[in-house]
């Protein structure tokens, strides 16, 4: 079953652990989550971790929740594979790199996630990810005017290669990878819109979306959503927002 992943784009560590705060327990409301297995994520981005520093990670982990920490590491080898160890080193649960870094830095990575996990000692090995094309890119906007669609397939097959766990794409994109690269091999997506009558919450500057429902139905196994749910008004917004998301993903 899917899971839900809330992205806490904020430029300080307390804004985000008090949205986490308002979103303890959405995930549990729901019954569905729970019956199936389910866990309600939270995602620190490059403007929180910029922010916070690692302490955030733990501070959320304490909460109860699993991590994702997307800091999307592109650099050299020897730079992304020392950046993922200490990824691992912050407690996250999951992290991720620029497929487009190349076999070698991917590669490089994945020894930094198991150096990382050796230190870390309980052995369960974070999932590493491969960011390929980002969501909010359009067709027509890459180098070359390569379709997005094709560009994220053949990063995804490479990274299966290359000994990643899975990848982050768009839902539009899920099921051509999951044919090519096998179920277990995970994909997150980000782009999510909620279904909402009258309209939406809009794509803000996401451009590949999808609602809840088409991701789970595309097969993608991580759904991250951050505005629509952060940026829901009033003090229950925000957790209605996020229950409404995963009912829309259990009824897919
Ligand atoms: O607010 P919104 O739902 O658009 O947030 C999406 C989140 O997912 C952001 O934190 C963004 O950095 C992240 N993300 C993305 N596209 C990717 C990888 C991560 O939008 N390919």
């Amino acid at each position: 079953m899917a899971e839900l992943v809330i992205a806490l784009d904020y430029p300080a560590m307390d804004a985000a652990l008090a949205m986490a705060r308002m979103l303890r327990g959405a995930a549990n409301a729901t019954g569905a989550a729970e019956d199936a297995g389910g866990r309600l994520w939270m995602k620190v981005g490059l403007e929180l971790f910029t922010a916070s520093g690692p302490d955030v990670v733990a501070r959320l982990k304490d909460m109860g929740f699993p991590v994702f920490l997307d800091l999307k590491f592109h650099d050299i080898p020897n730079t992304v594979r020392g950046a993922v160890r200490s990824a691992v080193a912050t407690g996250a649960d999951m992290c991720n790199i620029h497929l487009s870094g190349g076999e070698r830095m991917c590669r490089a990575a994945v020894e930094g996630l198991a150096e990382g996990t050796a230190v870390r000692g309980h052995g369960v090995a974070p999932i590493l990810l491969g960011v390929t094309v980002l969501t909010s890119v359009a067709p027509g906007e890459l180098p070359g005017g390569a379709d997005p669609g094709t560009e994220a397939a053949r990063l995804a097959v490479c990274g299966r290669e290359w000994g990643l766990g899975g990848v982050v794409c768009s839902g539009h994109e899920a099921e051509g990878i999951k044919q090519r690269c096998g179920r277990d091999f995970i994909c997150l997506t980000p782009g999510i819109r909620p279904a909402v009558r009258g309209g939406g919450s809009g794509g803000d500057d996401q451009r590949r979306v999808m609602t809840p429902a088409e991701a789970v139905r595309a097969g993608s196994d991580y759904l991250v959503v951050g505005r629509p749910v952060t940026g829901a008004a009033g003090p229950d917004g925000p957790a209605d927002a996020a229950r409404r998301i995963l009912a829309e993903m259990h009824g897919a």
